[in-house]
């Protein structure tokens, strides 16, 4: 997705899934842990959320789960623009899931810009899936749609934007660009 995004659309890939702690309400306090506090950060600065994620056991993974229990009380994904992108078009537990606690959370979950891009298990590199011209197509469709609704739905706000994945759209017309490093949403 960082590959074949428009020059006026950043994707910033969040790297902060695997060092979150277990979520635990009585250690949600101030000044949150690091890698809490940065992907808050990143949510908040962000114009859109995407997510991508596998399914485990008829579920999403536990460490997506515990990364997202982390902003129900402090509310960055309220209101907040996401989009679903799938590497299967398996896994309708995890997506049925994953749609209904951002619903839960008050996150804005734009259904009609979901895309699914058909890997079928091929394990490809980032450089070889976007060499794929069908592929390809899914995903700048995908930032496309994405980005065409934020700038005609969305007032221009302040910046910034992990596999499961969980990636930020900061459109380039509405705001200025983020510091964050750029990273590869789907593996
Ligand atoms: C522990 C485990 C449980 C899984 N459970 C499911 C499942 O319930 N439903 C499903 O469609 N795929 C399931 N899968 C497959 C994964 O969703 C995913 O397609 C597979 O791990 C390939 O992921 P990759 O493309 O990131 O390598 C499971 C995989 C693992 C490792």
């Amino acid at each position: 997705m960082v590959l074949l995004a428009p020059t006026d659309v950043e994707i910033v890939f969040c790297e902060e899934l695997e060092r979150i702690p277990p979520f635990n309400p009585d250690l949600d306090v101030e000044p949150a842990a690091e890698a809490v506090a940065n992907f808050r950060m990143l949510v908040k600065s962000s114009d859109a959320v995407v997510f991508s994620t596998p399914e485990y056991a008829h579920g999403v993974p536990g460490s997506l789960k515990n990364l997202l229990d982390w902003v129900v009380g402090s509310g960055e994904l309220s209101d907040k623009p996401v989009a679903l992108i799938h590497a299967s078009a398996q896994g309708e537990h995890a997506k049925t899931s994953l749609r209904e606690t951002l619903r839960t959370m008050n996150a804005r979950v734009l259904e009609e810009v979901e895309h699914t891009v058909s890997l079928r298990g091929k394990k490809l590199t980032a450089d070889q899936l976007a060499a794929d011209a069908e592929q390809a197509c899914v995903i700048r469709g995908f930032v496309k749609e994405l980005a065409d609704r934020l700038s005609v739905h969305q007032a221009p706000q302040p910046v910034l934007g992990s596999a499961a994945g969980i990636g930020g759209l900061e459109n380039g017309w509405d705001s200025p660009l983020t510091d964050a490093a750029l990273g590869e949403l789907i593996k």
